[in-house]
């Protein structure tokens, strides 16, 4: 392949050695996925083996169907009862260090360790009424008892809804509700860059405003005092103390396993629902064959645990193949960008799993912290989450890399489940920026915009042609919503709402969204959801956002407002603005700038052209066809 990076010698033998035996693997695996999946699940534990690998197409796929087993006794006992138990499962550090910046908490548990404190907490949740299938909302911070909640819901069946501690109570209630959760977990608060911030508050602001929550089970992390409601809130110790074990339940492989919330193009966001055992075996082996991860290696995903990256890539990816995950508490910036190279000389991982968002940082920060550690632990560096520019990839791999390390950029989505689309670390020649080739039973291909495939070298919507075992179930309440979002514009496949190029060898090159969500900092926000949020204003009638290229968070956010005849542009209503974003969808969706228009541009049935907004905030001009414009005058020539 021209241009393209030889991947290094593998260090230890691989299944996937060089080019052509991936190629054979893939093709076999489209060509016969009841043979090839057969083999690749024989690896994990089943109460009962499915009867077949793939039954239905389409929304309506069912994976390994007939077969029951729980992902909890895949990602723990079994390691344990294969005499793995006394290996590092989990090393977590927190946020706070010493004079000599050595993290004042050091937290390591074994599988055994591990298992028994999910068995723990189960029983503990068991006590509280949750039973197979009830929906629990986990609000926590980065601490060891969050991967511990998910994997003590998995325990018992139950399906966890993660919430990212730092929402505002309205988009957590939103959740709540949406997924039905009678329990929440939570914390009395958390570490966030060196101060405390609380979180019970929100649960209890959120609580108040539904009746459904029945019980709350609180961490004590920071020590902050909390406001209690007698019956419903227990304390996590407590519950414990007074709890036994719980067995792993054995669930139907399509059982629902948890709920993401995602942004989509309307103001409300998707409970993405995934099940239990094609969202596993994806997840097990996509760990293995992207990051080469073992029994015995320690690997380190820097996401939170909150996101989708978190849940395959932090917990289970790396559990379910019986390595050490390394979690660290709070943003990576505190005290300051070097502390990952102190967590790579600390805890010795064999992989950096990281975003270009976080990489850029570290370019910024300058590499003298990095050239004074140890990092020889490394042997695979990833990126996931945004386009990696060529320059940050080069930087990536020369710098923390040595020269020496692949670079593996995955692409998926929270759709996904796993990673869909990267170059095999020993296998397939990287090329910087690209996500290349895809992996075992995904199809991908590029559509036009009227939805029709198109072959060879071709640019367009990227589509997945086929289900694919890690795939949503659905979307959480609203089957319909999941066919009509994903499943109907392009015949047979699956609409990933990515543009994408392949080039003459295959490889995908990813170019951006095509519908209105931007990425900030790697967080998927909607347009929409932002533009609700500032027409709450009270000065604002209507709003407009869109996402501008930012050397920091990859994308900014920027906002339009059009405010109520007699109201005045001022810096007051921009910051009410801001404000009100803040509040409704939380501080990940901060817009840099709001800028006041008398009109947005329509077009004549209605619809706000936001690529014509984004190209004039851009370039300062509008370009092409803006003959479908309803009022020209919106945009200033
Ligand atoms: O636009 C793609 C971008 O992130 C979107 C998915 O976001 P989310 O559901 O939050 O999941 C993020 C973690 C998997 C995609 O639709 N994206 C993700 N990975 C890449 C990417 N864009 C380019 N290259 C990638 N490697």
């Amino acid at each position: 392949m021209n241009g393209a990076v030889a991947p290094p010698p593998p260090p230890r033998p691989v299944e996937v050695p060089d080019l052509a035996a991936y190629r054979l693997l893939h093709a076999r695996s489209l060509a016969d996925p009841e043979g090839f999946w057969r083999e690749r699940i024989a690896r994990f534990r089943w109460n009962r083996p499915p009867d077949r690998v793939l039954e239905g197409d389409g929304p309506a796929a069912r994976w390994f169907p007939g077969g029951r087993l729980n992902v909890s006794e895949n990602a723990l006992d079994r390691w344990v009862d294969d005499g793995h138990g006394n290996a590092a499962a989990l090393l977590w550090e927190s946020e706070a260090v010493d004079a000599w910046r050595r993290p004042e908490e050091v937290r390591r548990f074994t599988f055994r360790e591990l298992r028994d404190a999910v068995a723990l907490l189960a029983g503990a949740l068991r006590a509280l009424g949750v039973e197979a299938g009830d929906r629990v909302t986990i609000c926590l911070p980065i601490v060891p008892e969050l991967p511990i909640a998910m994997l003590a819901c998995a325990r018992l069946g139950a399906v966890h809804n993660v919430v990212f501690a730092g929402f505002p109570a309205q988009a957590l209630l939103d959740r709540i509700e949406d997924s039905q959760s009678r329990v929440v977990i939570t914390a009395d608060g958390g570490f966030r860059n060196g101060k405390p911030f609380p979180l019970k508050s929100v649960v209890d602001t959120a609580a108040r405003r539904t009746p459904l929550v029945q019980r709350v089970l609180v961490l004590r992390r920071t020590g902050e005092p909390v406001a209690w409601t007698p019956g419903r809130d227990h304390w996590w110790h407590e519950a414990i103390d007074a709890a036994t074990p719980a067995a792993p339940v054995p669930v139907a492989s399509d059982a629902t396993h948890f709920l993401m919330y995602t942004s989509g193009s309307t103001g409300k966001p998707k409970g993405i629902a995934h099940g239990t055992a094609g969202y596993m075996v994806q997840a097990a082996l996509t760990a293995l064959h992207a990051f080469d991860l073992r029994p015995g290696d320690v690997g380190w995903c820097t996401a939170d645990p909150a996101w989708i990256t978190g849940h395959t890539y932090t917990v289970y990816g790396p559990l379910l193949s019986g390595a050490a995950t390394v979690i660290c508490e709070g943003p990576l910036g505190f005290p300051d960008w070097d502390r990952a190279w102190d967590v790579v000389e600390r805890h010795r991982p064999s992989v950096l799993h990281s975003t270009p968002t976080l990489i850029r940082a570290w370019i910024r920060q300058g590499d003298a912290g990095l050239r004074v550690r140890d990092l020889s632990s490394l042997r695979l560096l990833a990126s996931v989450g945004e386009p990696i520019n060529p320059t940050v990839w080069r930087w990536f791999r020369e710098v923390v890399g040595g020269g020496r390390l692949p670079v593996v950029d995955t692409w998926w989505q929270t759709e996904a489940g796993a990673a869909m689309i990267f170059p095999f670390p020993y296998a397939t020649p990287a090329r910087p920026g690209s996500a290349t080739l895809p992996f075992f039973g995904v199809e991908a291909g590029i559509a036009d915009a009227e939805g029709r495939l198109l072959e060879g070298e071709a640019a367009g919507q990227l589509v997945i042609r086929r289900p694919w075992p890690g795939m949503l179930q659905g979307i959480w309440g609203d089957p319909r919503r999941c066919h009509d979002t994903y499943w109907s514009s392009v015949p047979g496949a699956f609409v990933t709402g990515d543009a994408a190029r392949r080039d003459g060898d295959g490889c995908i090159w990813l170019l951006g969204r095509t519908d209105d969500v931007i990425k900030v900092n790697g967080h998927r926000i909607g347009t929409a959801e932002i533009e609700g949020a500032a027409v709450a204003h009270p000065a604002v009638s209507e709003s407009a956002v869109v996402g501008l290229p930012d050397e920091r968070s990859g994308e900014a956010i920027l906002v339009f407002a059009v405010l109520h005849p007699g109201q005045e542009a001022s810096a007051e209503v921009e910051r009410g603005i801001v404000r009100s974003v803040e509040e409704k969808v939380g501080r990940l969706a901060r817009p840099r700038e709001v800028r006041f228009l008398p009109a947005l541009p329509k077009n004549r049935s209605g619809k706000i052209l936001r690529r014509l907004l984004r190209e004039w905030a851009i370039t300062g001009r509008v370009s092409g066809d803006v003959t479908t414009l309803d009022d020209s005058s919106a945009l200033p020539a």
